[in-house]
């Protein structure tokens, strides 16, 4: 059994990256894995200030829902980074909380799943999204391994994907197989 942890950015409650993580959850779940989804937008998340005071104190200063967060990272055998596409690049949730990793990154091991759901039609415009969010996970996590990724396109009104039986499928079986 893993302890599954599925990090959802998007601000919009029923949000299309948010029904892929929970039917991600839903086959993890029948797997019979330990499953925890969070949303980013329930937690108070400070921005990052860059002062490094966490090399001194091996934690950030900043008392906030990061604390939270970080325990669960660290606990974490499976970990989903889930965010709508703003703007070609990840939603600024999830950078913010990337950013906050900053004291405990390292230590994290863990397969990585990555989910990004757009409107644009064009599924390569995907890309520069998922490589910013693998300047973590490939680029800096040293003991974790991406094992899957779902680039949902053409996918813009609240709750759009659940008109796509493809990738509700595909997040499912990933989730399954986790
Ligand atoms: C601030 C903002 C920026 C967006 N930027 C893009 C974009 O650059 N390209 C795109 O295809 N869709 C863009 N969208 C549309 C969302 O990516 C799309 O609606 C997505 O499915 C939202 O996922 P969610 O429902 O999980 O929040 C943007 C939406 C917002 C609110």
């Amino acid at each position: 059994m893993k302890n599954v942890l599925i990090i959802s950015s998007t601000p919009r409650v029923g949000g299309n990256s948010e029904v892929l993580c929970k039917q991600f959850a839903k086959g993890a779940q029948e797997a019979g894995h330990n499953v925890e989804m969070v949303n980013l937008r329930d937690y108070k998340l400070n921005y990052c200030i860059g002062c490094y005071a966490c090399h001194k104190l091996g934690k950030c200063f900043q008392n906030d829902g990061m604390n939270e967060l970080s325990e669960k990272m660290l606990n974490a055998n499976v970990i989903v980074l889930a965010t709508p596409v703003y703007y070609y690049c990840m939603s600024g949730q999830l950078k913010v909380f990337i950013d906050r990793l900053t004291p405990i990154y390292e230590q994290v091991k863990a397969e990585i799943y990555l989910i990004a759901t757009m409107w644009d039609p064009d599924e390569k415009m995907m890309e520069p999204t998922i490589e910013a969010m693998r300047g973590l996970t490939r680029d800096c996590f040293e003991d974790c391994r991406e094992m899957g990724i779902i680039c949902a396109s053409d996918v813009g009104g609240l709750g759009e994907i659940n008109d796509k039986p493809d990738y509700l499928h595909l997040a499912y079986t990933m989730g399954k197989n986790c």
